[in-house]
């Protein structure tokens, strides 16, 4: 059974959420984390715990960090006590666009590191051309979780590791001349889990129509030929992370 760490099961992005779902649970994807962006879609993470293979993360994405209102901070917080809620994220820094807003950043991650601290909660973490800043805010707080869609080089997916971080790995490690394939190549099987990040980052071979979680499995596939073990064994391995870091 296939579980995908990371997704985006928003209105925004699918017409029939229910039968997404459906069909992910058809092929034995039977666990998805559902991960909120900003005030609107965190509602909807809530709205989707009601399908039993779905999961929540509440948080603030950077790329809300105009817009989110001190509220939308207050409201993750009182919902953490869901018991499908099972992490905070996605968070973290984003940098692609500019630095700007790198201070406005830096201080809306660190608050929701607080309160992943402050309750116990695993984090699940972006971070875009951001690494330097990364690594030093997440030092300061005692969390773990995961570098979502890491792809970095070996010298950074090993500072993260030993930090006790899992790196989630998706879609992109099936695209040509992805040099991410090396650094998966020489890490143990152990640091890291699989993810979609659905709608976004299809993999090969579906470039050009919208993912969903069922295409963990080509990503399980792709991942496992790499690692040259069996599919099963990388499943088997990669359910053993997840359980170490989420309360699923
Ligand atoms: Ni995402």
């Amino acid at each position: 059974m296939f579980c995908d760490t990371h997704c985006h099961l928003f209105k925004e992005y699918y017409e029939d959420i229910d039968t997404i779902i459906k069909n992910a649970s058809l092929n034995q994807v039977n666990r998805m984390i559902n991960a909120g962006c900003d005030a609107k879609s965190n509602i909807e993470v809530l709205d989707s715990l009601k399908h039993k293979e779905v999961y929540g993360a509440l948080g603030i994405h950077p790329e809300d960090v105009l817009n989110y209102q001190e509220e939308d901070l207050k409201f993750i917080e009182e919902h953490l006590n869901h018991e499908k809620i099972i992490a905070i994220g996605e968070i973290g820094l984003d940098y692609h666009y500019g630095k700007e807003n790198r201070e406005e950043q830096l201080k809306l991650f660190e608050r929701q590191l607080a309160l992943a601290e402050k309750y116990q909660m695993p984090v699940v973490i972006h971070s875009r051309e951001a690494t330097e800043d990364t690594i030093e805010l997440l030092k300061k707080y005692n969390v773990k979780g995961v570098i979502h869609s890491f792809s970095g080089s070996l010298e950074i997916a090993t500072i993260y590791i030993k930090m006790g971080f899992l790196l989630g790995i998706n879609g992109v490690i099936t695209f040509k001349n992805c040099r991410l394939k090396e650094v998966i190549e020489k890490i143990d099987v152990h640091n890291i889990v699989l993810e979609t990040d659905s709608p976004y980052l299809t993999p090969v071979p579906f470039r050009g129509e919208k993912n969903d979680p069922s295409k963990i499995k080509t990503i399980a596939e792709f991942v496992a030929n790499l690692k040259k073990i069996s599919k099963e064994e990388l499943v088997k391995k990669t359910n053993e992370n997840i359980a170490q870091i989420f309360d699923i």
